[in-house]
């Protein structure tokens, strides 16, 4: 292999869900429940991805409890060497199934929570009752002595609540939190207006995680991902376009990030047509914008250009309408004058969420 492996593998196994949340990392053109990939195909896929040097696997969704094989592909995991992390909002959770995928090897479990209090945490998951689910998860999980990381989606309408967060994560007995302000692609972007905070509620935020650190210090690690649209430089999304991850949807697409569906006039690989390992080499999605080649000014002659790898590709398509623009959250960008709009555009009052759901985008 000329180009060094991946690290991980993001398995998305279903698009099925029972929550609706409007920040939803998935497309906003769901995968049916009928064209997911087979158990056996997942068998594959995780064979060829440990063979190819992947270390991680990660089990997403959509809610990936909704797959009754998930023990099997846990198993499978471990067989061959993968650590497996299970991303879940916990409410299909319970003894038996935690039980399950304990025995199956498990190594982690990463659980969502929408909110610290049950009424605004219901509200944009749009479930009456999750919130309740995902406290008796978390209690099961520490229980059971698994590793657990708690992640809390933060916008406009749950930001002055950050510290009740952390103190929630702490009284669980999570050993990780992450503290991350929506990113604003698929359902994000659809959500902009009800979701993005002001300044004011962003600097709240950073306040209370670094208080927390300090508090925390040797208990509790806390990641926090600050929203795009106020950064001045881009993250390295994905840690560079095709150089760390591989995300697998459920119906077997190959893609290098969550998002990468919406990149237009390119041909979308899929594990059924080839090896991982020819397509994370070869195939034109994954290589179009690997490294330093693809680049406009004022990334081509920028400093940071191997440290940003040029933010994110499907914010600037997104956003600028070209995949192969920079990315407009940074502040040398052509296009940046988008974000800065989108900030003080953004209504006194929130629009109602447009939910999650098949079929409504
Ligand atoms: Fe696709 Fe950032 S989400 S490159």
């Amino acid at each position: 292999m000329t180009t060094p492996p991946p690290m991980s593998l993001l398995a998305e196994l279903t698009h099925r869900c029972p929550l609706q949340c409007p920040y939803c990392s998935n497309p906003l053109r769901l995968d049916p429940r009928t064209s997911e990939l087979d158990t056996a195909t997942w068998r594959r896929v995780m064979d060829e991805a440990a063979a190819m040097g992947v270390l991680q696997v990660h089990f997403s969704g959509g809610e990936p409890m909704a797959r009754p094989d998930l023990p099997d592909l846990v198993r499978h995991a471990q067989s061959v060497g993968l650590y497996s992390n299970l991303i879940t909002s916990g409410v299909l959770l319970n003894p038996t199934s935690l039980a399950a995928l304990a025995d199956a090897g498990l190594d982690h479990i990463q659980l969502s929570f929408q909110d610290a209090l049950p009424d605004p945490a219901d509200r944009v998951a749009n479930m009456a009752g999750a919130h309740a689910k995902k406290l008796e998860a978390a209690r099961l999980i520490v229980a059971e002595g698994m590793p657990l990381t708690l992640n809390f989606v933060i916008h406009r309408q749950n930001a002055e609540r950050v510290p009740a967060m952390l103190l929630l994560a702490e009284q669980l007995g999570a050993r990780r939190v992450e503290i991350a302000h929506t990113q604003y692609y698929g359902w994000g972007l659809l959500n902009r207006d009800a979701l993005l905070p002001d300044r004011d509620q962003l600097a709240l935020t950073e306040q209370a995680v670094t208080e927390a650190r300090t508090r925390l210090a040797g208990r509790m690690t806390i990641d926090f991902v600050t929203p795009d649209y106020y950064a001045e430089e881009p993250k390295p999304c994905m840690g560079g376009w095709g150089q760390r991850f591989l995300n697998i949807s459920p119906t077997g697409r190959v893609l290098p990030c969550h998002a990468a569906e919406s990149i237009p006039n390119v041909e979308f690989p899929s594990v059924a047509d080839a090896s991982l390992t020819d397509i994370w080499e070869n195939a034109p999605l994954f290589t179009m914008f690997r490294g330093t080649d693809w680049m406009p000014e004022p990334c081509r002659s920028c400093p940071a250009q191997t440290l940003d790898w040029g933010g994110c590709r499907c914010q600037a398509l997104a956003l600028a309408g070209k995949a192969d623009a920079a990315d407009p959250v940074c502040h040398k960008a052509p296009d940046h004058g988008l974000v800065e709009r989108a900030i003080t555009t953004r209504p006194a009052t929130p629009p109602a969420f447009r939910y999650r759901r098949y079929g409504n985008a």
